[in-house]
């Protein structure tokens, strides 16, 4: 009897679960194996079925938004297609719902078909069966959540590999302090054959201890490695360079173009940081700083000489003889921006083809910190930093929002040949705009696009 009151409870939800699935099971108008592929390439950035990740769990939500919000899958359509029109019509539900998830924007999805909702519903209300969907979530989640199961794993390990380390190192120190008790303690005769005896010990047995340490060692370095890797994306990373570089002097005083340092960004994927022989284009002549016009706070001139003579060292130029020596050692730049390795985003792309949409749409909305080079809009103002730092977050979402608030710019020539038949097409697609066609309608927002 206790028992059954005890479960009373589970046992009511348990039978409406089951009548509310199978009344939606035969109430159902939609193909749930393709709303699982909708749902995957669409929504699992932000939601999982049955927990909260950004958005609310989805699973049985036709029946929960009916119960909560009083509202059908007429609403849901609209909520998916639009849900910033539905919130501004004013709609309750829709701005209740906004409010309780602290105002986060979910995207709009003018993309999919009545019938494509329709098939996401039948998914979120009709999963497959547990084990078959355990084995097909796991290889679509594999490429892109692998990085974040990666980041608790190798926090793990270092953790771990730190313990180990003090502990070696702590045994190490107590074995010295036993040595060393035995030298200084004249208890020669009683203790001479154990102190001899420790003794032999370490020295037979240190190399292995430092063997091990090393190797200890080169593992606890490539855990930080990883984990800096990580650490790379946040805004304000600020690590200090081997060579004391400033692109206040460089970028501002003297004006030089970004690009003259930073040329690959034009071409290809990465913007790479300059190679020395670029360096010593200038300072082949340039071996003193002039300390007339700036100083940094707390620098003074032969500081500023110190760090000039590193590229010297560096490329093992002699400045007495003026001629190289052969002699190099490379300079080690710490990176300071680094995507994860699933990411894929290239710069040519953005200076070039989205140069002017870039900067159109960024001195829009910051009419009183205009820019006039397309890499400050990411990457902020270099030209009055003496140390680089990361200017914005650079996660996903603030690729999203800028290629949800920026038009792109179809009278440049590259994409006036690439877009050639897509232009018009995609101005019927989305009058809405009044056919205004940002980076989100020529597929910014696809995931494939983003992530290898
Ligand atoms: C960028 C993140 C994001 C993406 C992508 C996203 N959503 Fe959302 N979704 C949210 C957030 C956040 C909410 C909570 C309401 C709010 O803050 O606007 C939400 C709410 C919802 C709701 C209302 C649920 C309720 O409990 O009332 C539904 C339905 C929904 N999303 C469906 C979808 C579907 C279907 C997709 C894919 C086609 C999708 N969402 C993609 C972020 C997202
Ligand atoms: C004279 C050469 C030179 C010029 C000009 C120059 N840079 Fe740099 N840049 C470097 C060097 C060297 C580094 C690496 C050291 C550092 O981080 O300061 C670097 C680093 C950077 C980084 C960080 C790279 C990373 O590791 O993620 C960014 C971003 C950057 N520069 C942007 C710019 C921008 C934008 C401009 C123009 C306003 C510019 N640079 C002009 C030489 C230059
Ligand atoms: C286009 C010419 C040019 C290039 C290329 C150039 N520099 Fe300079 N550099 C200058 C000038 C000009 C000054 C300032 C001299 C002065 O004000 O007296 C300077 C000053 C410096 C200083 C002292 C001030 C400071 O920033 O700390 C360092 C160090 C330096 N450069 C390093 C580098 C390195 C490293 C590179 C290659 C990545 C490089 N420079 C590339 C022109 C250049
Ligand atoms: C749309 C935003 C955006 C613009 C515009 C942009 N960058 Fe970047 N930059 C990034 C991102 C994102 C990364 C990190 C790339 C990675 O890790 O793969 C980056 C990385 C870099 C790096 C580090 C080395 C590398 O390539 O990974 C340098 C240097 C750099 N940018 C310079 C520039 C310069 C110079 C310009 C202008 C000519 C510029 N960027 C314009 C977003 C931008
Ligand atoms: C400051 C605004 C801005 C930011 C931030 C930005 N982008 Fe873009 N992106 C653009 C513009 C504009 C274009 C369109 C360029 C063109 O005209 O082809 C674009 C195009 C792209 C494309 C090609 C899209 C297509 O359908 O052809 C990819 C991929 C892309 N960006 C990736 C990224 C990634 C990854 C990030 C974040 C690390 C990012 N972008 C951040 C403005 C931005
Ligand atoms: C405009 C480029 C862009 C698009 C489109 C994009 N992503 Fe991302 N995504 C990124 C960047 C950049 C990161 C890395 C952010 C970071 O390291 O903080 C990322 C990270 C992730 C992560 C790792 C989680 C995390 O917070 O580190 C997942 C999962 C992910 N994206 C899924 C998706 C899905 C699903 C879609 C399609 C709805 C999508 N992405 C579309 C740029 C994009």
């Amino acid at each position: 009897m206790i028992s059954w009151r005890k479960h009373y409870k589970k046992t009511l939800i348990a039978i409406g679960l089951l009548l509310s699935t199978s009344a939606s099971f035969y109430g159902q108008d939609g193909d749930p194996k393709n709303g699982e592929k909708l749902f995957k390439a669409n929504c699992t950035a932000c939601h999982a079925l049955d927990k909260q990740v950004i958005g609310p769990p989805l699973k049985g939500v036709v029946e929960r938004v009916k119960t909560e919000g009083g509202v059908d899958k007429d609403w849901l359509h609209k909520w998916i297609k639009d849900n910033k029109a539905l919130r501004a019509s004013g709609d309750k539900y829709a701005n209740e719902i906004f409010e309780k998830y602290n105002k986060t924007e979910m995207l709009q999805f003018p993309n999919l078909t009545e019938k494509d909702i329709d098939d996401i519903l039948a998914f979120t209300t009709n999963p497959p069966a547990p084990e078959e969907k355990k084995t097909e979530a796991k290889t679509a989640t594999d490429a892109t959540a692998a990085a974040p199961a990666d980041k608790t794993t190798t926090n793990i390990v270092i953790i771990s590999l730190l313990a180990i380390a003090g502990l070696l190192v702590w045994i190490l120190l107590k074995l010295r302090q036993l040595v060393k008790l035995g030298q200084s303690e004249e208890l020669a005769g009683l203790n001479e054959t154990r102190v001899r005896s420790f003794k032999e010990m370490y020295e037979k047995f240190h190399y292995v201890g430092k063997a091990v340490i090393a190797i200890l060692a080169i593992l606890a370095a490539y855990g930080v490695w990883n984990w800096l890797m990580w650490i790379g994306v946040y805004k304000g990373y600020k690590p200090e360079q081997p060579i004391y570089f400033s692109h206040k002097i460089h970028a501002g005083e003297q004006k030089i173009d970004c690009q003259l340092c930073h040329s690959s960004a034009k071409y290809g994927k990465v913007s790479e940081i300059p190679s020395m022989n670029v360096c010593m284009n200038c300072h082949r002549t340039i071996s003193e700083y002039n300390a007339d016009h700036y100083m940094e706070p707390g620098k003074d001139k032969a500081f500023y000489d110190g760090e000039i003579q590193k590229i010297y060292a560096a490329t093992g130029w002699d400045p007495a003889k003026q001629q190289y020596t052969g002699k190099t050692q490379p300079v080690e730049w710490t990176r300071i921006h680094n995507m994860p390795d699933f990411v894929y985003f290239n710069h040519s792309q953005h200076v070039v083809a989205g140069e002017q949409a870039i900067i159109n749409s960024f001195n829009k909305k910051n009419p009183n910190n205009k820019i006039d080079v397309v890499c400050k809009a990411c990457h902020g103002k270099i030209d009055t930093m003496n140390v680089v730092q990361m200017a914005n977050d650079f996660t996903m979402g603030w690729c999203i929002e800028c290629h949800r608030t920026t038009e792109v710019d179809m009278n440049n020539g590259y994409n006036k040949e690439y877009f050639k038949n897509l232009h018009d097409k995609l101005k019927k697609q989305y009058p809405q705009d009044g056919g205004k066609i940002t980076v989100a309608a020529i597929g910014g927002l696809e995931c494939g696009k983003c992530h290898y």
